[in-house]
C-alpha cells in the first residue's frame, strides 16, 4: 500500500474558541491519526488576515471575513499524515454550514459560511504557502 504524507495548515476559528469547541475540534483530528506538528494559540492580525487570504481579498465577502477572523484568538496547527489536505477537507466540510453534511465538522456545529469553525488547505500550493506564512521556522 502507497502512502503520501502530506502537512496541512489548519485554524481553529475565533468562533470555535468562543464557544469552547476547541477540544472537539482538536479531538476529532487527533482520533482520525493525524498528527499535531505544531500548535498555537495567536491572534490573527489584519496584515496576517490580508496575507492569508491573498485570493480572496478583493472578493465582496472579504471585509466581513477579515473583521470574523481578526476578532479574537483562534489555534494555528500543522496536521500531517497520510493524504492530510483531503482527509482534513473532507472532515471539516463544504464551507456554508447549513449545507455541510452531518458528520462533518461544519455540518455538525455550524450555520454560517463566515462562521464555519475551521480553515484548512485546499492543496499542496496552499498548504506550502500557509506554513511558510504562520510557521515560517516549520
Ligand atoms: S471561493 O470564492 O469559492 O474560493 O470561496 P470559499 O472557498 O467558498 O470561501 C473562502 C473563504 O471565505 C469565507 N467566506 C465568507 N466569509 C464571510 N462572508 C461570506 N459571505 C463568506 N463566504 C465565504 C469562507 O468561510 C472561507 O474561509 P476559509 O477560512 O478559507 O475556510
Amino acid at each position: 500500500m502507497s502512502s503520501n504524507t502530506e502537512r496541512s495548515l489548519v485554524l481553529i476559528k475565533p468562533d470555535a474558541v468562543r464557544r469552547g469547541l476547541l477540544g472537539e475540534v482538536l479531538s476529532r483530528f487527533e482520533r482520525k491519526g493525524l498528527v499535531v506538528e505544531a500548535l498555537e494559540l495567536r491572534t490573527m492580525d489584519a496584515a496576517l488576515a490580508d496575507q492569508h487570504y491573498a485570493d480572496h481579498v478583493d472578493k465582496p465577502f472579504y471585509p466581513p471575513l477579515k473583521e470574523f477572523m481578526t476578532s479574537g484568538p483562534l489555534v494555528a496547527l500543522i496536521l500531517s499524515g497520510d493524504e492530510a489536505i483531503e482527509v482534513v477537507r473532507a472532515m471539516i466540510g463544504s464551507t456554508d454550514g447549513r449545507k455541510a453534511a452531518a458528520g462533518t465538522i461544519r455540518g455538525d456545529f455550524a450555520l454560517s459560511n463566515r462562521e464555519n469553525l475551521v480553515h484548512a488547505s485546499d492543496s499542496p500550493e496552499s498548504a506550502k504557502r500557509e506554513i511558510d506564512l504562520w510557521f515560517p521556522q516549520r
